[in-house]
């Protein structure tokens, strides 16, 4: 009668006081957020042995083809279902901002103007970072691109904190443990190859790198160049060596595969995880009875598309709960939500908490700081003929997608999937820039039949418009700006935070290493154009002229280069926000086993946990300290019993 008399209750309250059941169930530990950090982790605890609960503000997306289709990859980051839109500030000068072509406005809930010229009562909005919300994270929409961490982003954390569990030797049982449930491939290289156009223009690739085959024999050269692993670690010199390599993805047989298979599969196969979708959680709970405050469960709303960002939220619903952990509670809500949480429950800088009239649980003004990200810039061309291989696709999952029709009818073999078997980019430069202050490489630069200019609402379907465009990305890699934050915007925990990554010169400029970045990504822009041009010792393949649209022929003097880069470059690997780091260091936010200082049974598992970005691409390197956390997390729960 109770029982039914308070769900009632709970049914009816909304957003209201009512307080409901603390859940009766008692988990041994509550982990948020399902992402590259929070996923593995939670199926891992679970895995052992222990009684996990895994929160997850979205939906559970299984089945979704958005998801699956790796050729989908622009088009499933405008999923209403899944995706939030969160918008960002490169500069918080918004006339400097503006610059960029990108910069959004509010015209209506949910509607957008992008570009200069906003109707009169536009709301400034920013730049859009597109951030998936719903099992499995950002992995679930992510572009699939599965490129190994170098051993200075391991080493590095160790020599800062002393803790040698960090060192690359010692990181790698966790790529092992990885790679027991993903799956990664690179892209079945006859898919491209039928294109002879497209391989004409990476052949222009592997020219401009130094390993350009002979015209004759071109396509059977560019296949094997297509064998080169950028992963080996076999290879002792494999962080530092230059040259042309496939991109491998997170998939099998053409379909993405992340995250939100493992957790299913370790539901299914009866492990003790709790799964809790369409939760959003907006406060940390601590005892606080002694001295050390020691986290003990959280709060939540419960209903479908809570956070403001979502598209398809609805004011005024949400049904309160909460849940207790026995051992601990991991937040692993991403680099921008944890620090949010974090602060909404009292950690973070005192000033900022309290001009938000929030009781301080324990001040750490590093909370929300050192956020950093790559810079990512293209190079776009259009040809006055489509690319064939991607004849039929409308990259729109209607009836008329014939690239859908044969991705679902045909089995993974000798490319019969065709184009959406792919994300569409196949071969990347690898470059150790004139500027990088290491022996590792830090410029990769991958080339594909698109037309990407960066993030804005339906940046998808841009760049899918028309098929006449070939582009090459220039990802920096090791960038040296640390001066990103995010702070509250208000008290409401579902009000999107303020985001500045403070660009450039706006940012970290000691030791000229905002020169530094912009420099390198001006050299990868002449490499995307010499290979460009050696596209054009390929004639014999038969691709027509193009022309240079971005940044355009008049673009030539570094200094244009730079301001086209500081205009326009974004990113999509944010960062370090809550940064591990030593104890005398009053800044770091964790210690080296992922504890939250000042608090018992509390860490962050996610992107945010990095003191300095690491690798290439971000998503293997949280999924190994993700692994790397579960072992420490169970490590100390033992000792603890013992
Ligand atoms: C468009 C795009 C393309 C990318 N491509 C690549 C790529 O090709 N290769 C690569 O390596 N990396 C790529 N990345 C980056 C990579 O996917 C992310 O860095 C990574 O997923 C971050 O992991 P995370 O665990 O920190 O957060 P996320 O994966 O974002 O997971 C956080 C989860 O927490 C949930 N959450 C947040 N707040 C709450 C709350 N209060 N309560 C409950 N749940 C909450 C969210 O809904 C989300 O599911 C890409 C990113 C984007 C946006
Ligand atoms: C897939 O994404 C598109 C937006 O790009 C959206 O219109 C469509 O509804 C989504 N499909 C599903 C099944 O959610």
């Amino acid at each position: 009668m109770r029982l039914l008399l308070l769900s009632l209750l709970a049914s009816l309250s909304l957003v209201s006081a009512v307080p409901t059941t603390r859940d009766a169930e008692e988990y041994d530990y509550v982990v948020v957020g399902s992402g590259a950090g929070g996923g593995p982790l939670a199926c891992r605890l679970a895995r052992n042995g222990y009684k996990t609960l895994l929160i997850e503000a979205g939906g559970n997306p299984t089945g979704n083809v958005n998801v699956s289709v790796p050729g989908y990859q622009a088009v499933v980051t405008q999923d209403p279902t899944l995706r939030w839109d969160i918008f960002v500030n490169h500069y918080q000068d918004q006339n400097r901002a503006k610059r960029d072509p990108k910069y959004t406005y509010e015209v209506g809930p949910y509607q957008y103007h992008v570009g200069p010229n906003p109707p009169p009562g536009a709301k400034e909005l920013g730049i859009l970072y597109p951030r998936a919300s719903g099992l499995g994270g950002c992995i679930t929409h992510n572009a699939l691109i599965w490129i190994l961490p170098h051993k200075s982003d391991w080493n590095d954390i160790a020599t800062l904190t002393g803790d040698n569990s960090w060192a690359a030797t010692n990181m790698n049982q966790y790529l092992d443990r990885v790679n027991e449930w993903l799956p990664h491939a690179p892209t079945d290289p006859t898919i491209l190859l039928r294109d002879l156009p497209l391989a004409q223009h990476l052949l222009g690739g592997a020219s401009a790198i130094g390993v350009g085959p002979a015209p004759l024999d071109a396509i059977p050269q560019l296949a094997n160049l297509l064998l080169q692993s950028p992963n080996n670690r076999l290879n002792p010199a494999r962080d530092s060596a230059e040259g042309y390599f496939q991109i491998p993805l997170i998939q099998k047989f053409g379909s993405r595969v992340g995250v939100l298979e493992y957790i299913t599969r370790t539901v299914e196969e009866g492990f003790p995880l709790t799964v809790q979708t369409d939760t959003f959680v907006t406060k940390i709970t601590f005892d606080k009875s002694s001295e050390k405050p020691k986290a003990n469960g959280v709060e939540f709303l419960q209903g479908e598309y809570l956070y403001r960002a979502s598209p398809l939220h609805r004011p005024g619903y949400g049904r309160r709960g909460s849940v207790t952990a026995k051992k601990e509670v991991i937040i692993s809500a991403g680099t921008f939500n944890t620090v949010q949480l974090l602060k909404l429950s009292g950690i973070g800088g005192k000033d900022e908490l309290q001009r938000f009239d929030i009781p301080v649980v324990k001040d750490l003004p590093g909370v929300g700081t050192n956020m950093m990200d790559r810079y990512e810039i293209p190079v776009n061309v259009k040809h006055p003929k489509d690319f064939s291989i991607l004849d039929g696709c409308t990259f729109d999952l209607k009836d008329h997608d014939k690239c859908l029709k044969q991705w679902q009818s045909n089995p993974y073999i000798l490319g019969a999937r065709g184009a959406y078997g792919t994300n569409g980019l196949a071969a990347a430069m690898a470059k150790r820039s004139d500027f990088a202050t290491t022996s590792d490489i830090d410029l990769y630069v991958f080339g594909g039949p698109i037309n990407f200019q960066g993030y804005f609402p339906y940046w998808g379907d841009f760049a899918v418009r028309d098929h006449q465009h070939f582009s090459w990305y220039t990802l920096k890699a090791h960038t040296k700006n640390h001066a990103g934050t995010v702070e509250l915007r208000s008290k409401d925990p579902l009000d999107p935070p303020l985001i500045n990554f403070n660009y450039f010169d706006t940012g970290t400029t000691a030791g000229g290493a905002d020169k530094l970045d912009v420099s390198a990504i001006v050299q990868a822009i002449r490499m995307s154009r010499q290979a460009l041009s050696d596209y054009n010792a390929y004639k014999i393949l038969g691709g027509t002229e193009f022309v240079e649209e971005n940044p355009g022929p008049e673009m030539q003097t570094d200094e244009q280069l730079e301001t086209y880069i500081k205009d326009r470059a974004w990113g999509h690997h944010a960062s370090c926000s809550c940064p591990i780091g030593p104890e005398d260091d009053p800044m770091a936010v964790l210690d080296s086993e992922f504890r939250v200082r000042g608090v018992d049974n509390l860490r962050v598992v996610d992107a945010s946990i990095f003191p300095k970005i690491p690798g290439i691409f971000i998503q293997s390197a949280i999924f190994m300290a993700s692994e790397k956390a579960a072992d420490v997390i169970m490590a100390a729960n033992k000792e603890e019993s013992q």
